[in-house]
C-alpha cells in the first residue's frame, strides 16, 4: 500500500474520491495525512470524518514558505509518506518539498493544460468560449500548473452551458480520472511518459 499525504484547501471533493476509492479497494494506497492551509475548510472535515490526521498550518504564521514547508516536510517523513497528492490546494510548492519528492508530487487541474493555468481555469474556458475543456494530471514543479503532463481527458462545452453545469461535468470527470490515474502511478503503469486515457 503507497502511503500519500492529501493536499487540499477547500471542498475537498477529490479528497472525499479517493477517501472512497481508497475504502473500496479501487486505490492502493493509504491516506495517512491532509495537510491544509485554510483552516475551517470542508475538506478538513471530510477528513476527520474518515479518521485521518490533519495537519493545518497558516502560512501567514510562518516567515517564510521554506519554513512553512519544513513543518510539513517533518511530519511527512515522520509517517513515511511516498507521494503527495495535491486536489484543490491553492499555494505554490517550494523546493523544500519538491528536491525530497521528485516526480512525486501530483496535482489535478480542471482545464486541458497548458491551456488556462492558475484560478478559475473553468471560469477562464467559459469566458474564452472553447468548445472543449477537460481535466490535465501532471507532476508538479515550481510553476503554476506547468509540471510533466501524466494524464489528460476532455470532453465538450455544451453550446451554452452555464458554469455550475459544466462545473458538475468538470468535477465528476476529476473524481472518476484522479483515482484511476494514481492507481496506475501507484503500480508502476506510468513509471515514464503520458498516459492518454481518451
Ligand atoms: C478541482 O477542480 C481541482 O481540479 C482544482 O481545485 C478543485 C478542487 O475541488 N485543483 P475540491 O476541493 O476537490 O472539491
Amino acid at each position: 500500500m503507497t502511503k500519500i499525504a492529501v493536499f487540499a484547501s477547500g471542498q475537498g471533493s477529490n479528497l472525499q474520491a479517493l477517501i472512497d476509492a481508497s475504502a473500496k479497494g479501487e486505490l492502493p494506497a493509504r491516506i495517512e495525512l491532509v495537510v491544509s492551509d485554510r483552516r475551517g475548510c470542508y475538506a478538513l472535515t471530510r477528513a476527520e470524518e474518515a479518521a485521518i490526521e490533519t495537519l493545518v498550518l497558516s502560512p501567514a504564521d510562518y516567515e517564510s514558505r521554506s519554513q512553512y514547508e519544513a513543518i510539513i516536510l517533518e511530519k511527512l517523513l515522520e509517517l513515511q509518506i511516498e507521494y503527495l497528492v495535491l486536489a484543490g490546494f491553492m499555494r505554490l510548492i517550494g523546493p523544500t518539498l519538491l528536491a525530497p519528492y521528485p516526480e512525486r508530487i501530483i496535482n489535478i487541474h480542471p482545464s486541458l493544460l497548458p491551456l488556462f493555468p492558475g484560478k478559475d481555469a473553468i471560469g477562464q474556458a467559459l469566458a474564452a468560449e472553447v468548445t472543449e475543456t477537460g481535466v490535465t494530471i501532471h507532476y508538479v514543479d515550481e510553476g503554476m500548473d506547468t509540471g510533466p503532463i501524466i494524464a489528460q481527458e476532455r470532453i465538450s462545452v455544451n453550446p451554452g452551458e452555464d458554469r455550475r453545469s459544466l462545473e458538475g461535468r468538470i468535477h465528476a470527470l476529476e473524481h472518476h480520472l484522479y483515482p484511476k490515474v494514481l492507481k496506475q502511478i501507484f503500480t508502476g503503469g506510468n513509471a515514464n511518459g503520458k498516459t492518454r486515457t481518451n
